[in-house]
């Protein structure tokens, strides 16, 4: 059965929606995208990261501010974004295995899908199957750059793997991807640009190998929201991947140098309360905890998980809430705190004007 959104939302105030719910404040998602095409307009492209948002509607709002396609991790949100008319979309994770690849190749007659590879021997899995289907893959060699998560070593190995991809007949070599998501909360900001700097000298050096082999690089694609304004002063960058700006979150709002704002909130009822203490109805199956627990909003309160639906809220300083309160917290890590949510609750000056369903979440294959 399809979740069919509460009609009756639309129009009122935030805090009289049903809890526990996702607010998403549009007025702050479209600052945060205005100011992030602003500071990258005719320096380096941008194609934002969906596996953050995972909606058609937020992508087709960072291709009208110029974004030159998505990015998705994985093909189920790719298929959405397609469905939801998003033309340009790059895979950034690896496809491996005989399902995925058919997945891929039924994609790829829908839209203009680019893949990545960092494997011989998945190039190879890849090129066949793109051939016994008549099409060629528009591919990128993915790069190690430091996080020690995929892609290939830089350097001779990366050459080496460019060379085949380029060989190969159902690929089509269009450049490389080099994310280095180890560095993206780096809260010391100059901390963060010496890191970033050693991880483009990795992946410009590879370019500059590639290029001087005479292999068509013209896509360098990579960083995220707390990378991208260093990245983008290498000239051999061509384009950025940054998801998490859209909508932040508390573990992000921690990281220095970073002007993007919270857009995003899990809105939570007190439903019981003790001394000091009020008890919420959001636990971990409301927001996620891989990045610790929420930050609550203008309350001088801590909150721990009290299990799957109950959170609860500590007051050192005495209880300034009651029974029936609403709070907002602000999600650790926002992908995560979204993919459990059906809908957003979108919000302009506090008014609920739409409910979007939240169209790709759970779409982990
Ligand atoms: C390959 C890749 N690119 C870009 C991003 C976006 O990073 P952020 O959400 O930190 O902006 C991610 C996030 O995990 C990623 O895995």
């Amino acid at each position: 059965m399809v979740w069919a959104p509460d009609p009756g939302a639309i129009g009122l105030q935030v805090e009289r929606l049903d809890t526990p719910c996702l607010v998403l404040d549009l007025d702050a998602v479209e600052r945060n995208l205005d100011a992030m095409a602003q500071a990258m307009r005719g320096r380096v492209g941008l194609r934002p990261h969906a596996k953050t948002h995972k909606v058609p509607n937020v992508a087709r709002m960072q291709l009208e501010r110029g974004a030159l396609g998505l990015c998705c991790a994985k093909l189920g949100e790719a298929k959405v974004l397609a469905a939801g008319g998003i033309p340009n979309l790059l895979i950034t994770t690896e496809v491996v295995g005989e399902a995925k690849i058919r997945r891929l190749l039924a994609l790829a007659r829908q839209a203009d899908v680019m893949t990545v590879v960092d494997d011989e021997r998945s190039a190879h899995r890849l090129s066949d199957a793109a051939m016994g289907a008549g099409l060629r893959l528009r591919t990128l060699v993915d790069i190690n750059v430091g996080q020690n998560r995929t892609g290939v070593e830089p350097g001779e190995p990366a050459l080496s793997l460019a060379r085949t991809v380029d060989s190969l007949p159902g690929l089509e070599l269009h450049g490389v991807q080099g994310y280095e998501g180890h560095l993206q909360h780096i809260v010391d900001p100059e901390q963060r640009r010496t890191a970033s700097v050693s991880a483009m000298d990795l992946l410009a050096g590879t370019v500059e190998l590639l290029l001087g082999a005479g292999l068509p690089i013209e896509i360098v694609s990579t960083a995220g929201t707390g990378t991208a304004a260093f990245a983008a002063e290498r000239g051999a960058v061509t384009e950025l991947q940054p998801g998490s700006y859209v909508v932040m979150d508390s573990t992000y709002s921690g990281v220095g140098g970073l002007s993007f704002e919270n857009a995003l909130t899990v809105l939570t009822t007190v439903i019981s309360v003790k001394p000091g203490v009020a008890i919420v109805d959001s636990g971990h199956k409301s927001l996620s905890s891989d990045l610790g627990p929420p930050r609550p909003i203008g309350l001088a309160a801590e909150f721990d998980f009290q299990g799957d639906e109950h959170g609860k809220l500590t007051f050192p300083l005495g209880r300034s809430i009651d029974v029936g309160d609403v709070v907002r917290l602000i999600p650790s890590h926002c992908d995560t705190t979204i993919n459990l949510h059906d809908l957003y609750y979108v919000e302009r000056a506090g008014v609920v004007i739409a409910v979007w369903p939240i169209a790709a979440r759970g779409r982990v294959q």
